[in-house]
């Protein structure tokens, strides 16, 4: 979960371990550190607090000048020390952030060959393919180069070589990596935050790219291996918490951070070597639920109408939604032993703390979605569900929302197996599903400059008009509070059904109507919606995956194509779209995306 690679001028363990006590607020549950020393790779690793680490350094000291180290939540294989990070093997030690989907393949293929593993984890596997490139003579930097294309998912490593005492290498695919520069002294990050104790300036490495450091400076390349620079900027003292990165704005940053934070999320609930989904320990079965009831506010409220849809679906458990102003009030009838679920970015939500204190009262088991561990929801509710966002700068929540849907559609799973209506089999392909959401969503941040150029279109809209159907209706309503909120254009979202029942009298060449249409089993009825739009000369943004668009063939003012995937995870990846297209309208028209009027963070009145 935090990565830091240290070229220093004297004994880096402390330094190394200095940093990571810095990205203590990811979160995590064991961590380690690997140095060479006299030219060999030594490792020091420890499960729990970096306060044990400190304890076996201590014991154990490491004084080489290079050195790596790592805190880790743990995804694939249990948080002991076997699998804490660094990785090693005779040739090298890694530390990796994310997650390598397609490490079973690759795993097979290096046992085939003969290769012993130690670990159930998928880092494992990237140190003994890059082990085997060395086997055959090749060197660390063709090694990696030629191991990186062979990894697919949504990651950050970086290398520590045997007897290569002026070398780190490190990669950056879907997860963040930073580089920091020194006086003859070179760092790897996987935020700023790590560097700041050493360093003030810092290049962030975009996507696809990889860098050999040395202590005289670092050579990037980008992923067709083209030399490459990467701007260096300077992070003022004390802001590297809230820093925008290589972002203009904290919500381009944090749209864009949403590949590794929900891979981050969705590793801390499910078990990649079990291919099963890991619920918080709870009071009760889902087995014994008959009425689950949901209220959040804002775009929290938005991810729980998701939940309705994959509870329901998934576990067969009734679902009741709403917004928690209107929960709190409405004297709802709750049997005791029943669950409610609260849904909050900050945990401070005053509406939706009502409705948990409501909910307690009526003898319910609550269960909060929470972002910020220390907050009151976070304390007054009896089980806690993390999102593991990260702080969330924007106050128009983003990767917020996709870290909530990936818990929720989590627990879903989980509710599902404890009410039988999921078998194992059903299971582990949802979990497959589940993790290659990283990379999709990755897939879906590509389609940005298409969807910058149509921002321009909706930013001439005095209204805009968003339909969906089944899962992708919540979004309808998410994509067009994302849009008023930082625009001030006037949207709405509908049910794609309801246009005939009322805005379809609004339909002219003036507004916009976008169309949020995954290729899942109501694809045909939204299209059917479509052309009652377009026979009324509406103009069409339609967003859809590759087998939808070929399907759909219609003119359309412009079409978004996303990568196919499974319809229970297409929230997660069109929430990208939605997200960027909300951005660039309101950047285009030049407002004050991160702080828009009238609205707050966190709303703790009523
Ligand atoms: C405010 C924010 C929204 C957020 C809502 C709920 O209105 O501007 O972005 O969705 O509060 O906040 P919470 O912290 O409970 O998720």
């Amino acid at each position: 979960c935090g990565i830091v690679g240290i070229l220093g001028r004297g004994a880096v363990a402390p330094l190394v371990v200095d940093a990571l006590k810095r990205l203590e607020y990811r979160g995590y549950d064991s961590a380690g550190v690997a140095t060479l020393e006299n030219g060999h790779l030594e490792r020091r690793r420890a499960e729990g607090k970096l306060r044990n680490l400190e304890l076996k350094l201590s014991h154990a000291p490491l004084t080489g000048a290079i050195g790596i180290g790592h805190t880790r939540w743990a995804t694939h294989g249990r948080p002991n020390e076997t699998n804490a990070h660094p990785h090693a093997t005779d040739k090298l030690a890694v530390v990796h952030n994310g997650i390598i989907e397609n490490f079973r393949a690759l795993r097979d293929d290096l046992q085939a060959k003969g290769v012993v593993f130690d670990t159930e984890t998928d880092t494992e596997v990237v140190a003994q393919l890059v082990t085997d490139e060395l086997r055959q003579g090749r060197s660390p930097t063709e090694a990696v180069a030629a191991t990186l294309p062979k990894l697919r998912g949504a990651f950050a490593l970086v290398f520590l070589f045997e007897g290569e005492e002026d070398q780190l290498i490190g990669a950056r695919h879907g997860a963040p990596l930073a580089i920091g520069y020194g006086e003859g002294e070179m760092y790897f990050g996987s935020d700023a935050l790590a560097l700041a104790p050493f360093t003030d300036e810092i290049s962030y490495l975009e996507d696809g790219d990889w860098a050999v450091l040395s202590r005289s400076g670092a050579t990037i390349r980008d992923a067709q291996g083209h030399p490459v620079e990467r701007a260096r900027q300077t992070i003022p003292a004390g802001s590297a918490v809230a820093s925008k990165g290589n972002h203009r704005h904290f919500m381009a940053k944090e749209i864009y951070e949403q590949p590794e934070v929900v891979g981050r999320t969705i590793a801390h609930y499910v078990d990649f070597s079990r291919c099963a989904v890991r619920l918080p320990e709870l009071p009760f079965s889902f087995r014994d639920v008959s009425r689950l009831s949901i209220s959040a506010c804002g775009t929290a409220y938005y991810a729980g109408l998701v939940a309705r849809y994959w509870f329901e679906r998934l576990a067969r458990l009734p679902v009741e939604i709403d917004v928690a102003s209107e929960f709190r009030y409405r004297e709802v009838p709750l049997d005791p032993g029943q669950v409610a679920l609260f849904v909050s970015q900050s945990g401070e939500t005053a509406d939706t703390l009502a409705s948990l204190r409501y909910a307690k009262d009526q003898g319910q088991h609550t269960l909060a979605v929470v972002n910020v561990p220390t907050s009151t929801m976070a304390r007054d509710s009896a089980v806690v569900a993390p999102t593991l966002a990260g702080p969330e700068i924007g106050v128009a929540s983003t990767k917020a929302f996709t870290c909530q849907l990936s818990v929720l559609l989590a627990l879903a799973i989980g509710a599902g197996r404890q009410r039988g209506t999921l078998t194992e089999a059903d299971e582990r392909r949802l979990v497959e599903v589940l993790a290659a959401v990283p990379s999709l969503m990755t897939e879906a941040l590509r389609s940005e400059g298409e969807i910058e150029t149509v921002s321009r279109e909706i930013a001439k809209a005095k209204d805009v008009l968003y339909l969906g159907r089944g899962t992708s209706y919540p979004l309808a309503l998410e994509g067009a509070l994302k849009l008023k909120e930082i625009s001030y254009i006037h949207a709405e979202g509908y049910a794609a059904g309801e246009l005939k029942h009322g805005p379809i009298a609004l339909i002219d060449e003036a507004m916009p109507v976008i169309v949020i249409a995954p290729h899942d089993a109501v694809f045909e009825k939204t299209v059917s919606n479509m052309q009652e739009v377009a026979a009324r000369g509406g103009r069409i943004l339609l967003i859809t995956d590759r087998r939808g668009a070929a399907e759909a063939a219609m003119d359309t003012m412009s079409t978004l194509v996303m990568p196919d995937c499974d319809p229970v995870v297409a929230p997660l990846v069109f929430a990208v779209p939605a997200q960027l297209l909300a951005y660039h309208t309101a950047v285009f028209m030049g407002k004050d995306v991160d702080q828009p009027r009238n609205l707050a963070k966190s709303v703790t009145v009523e």
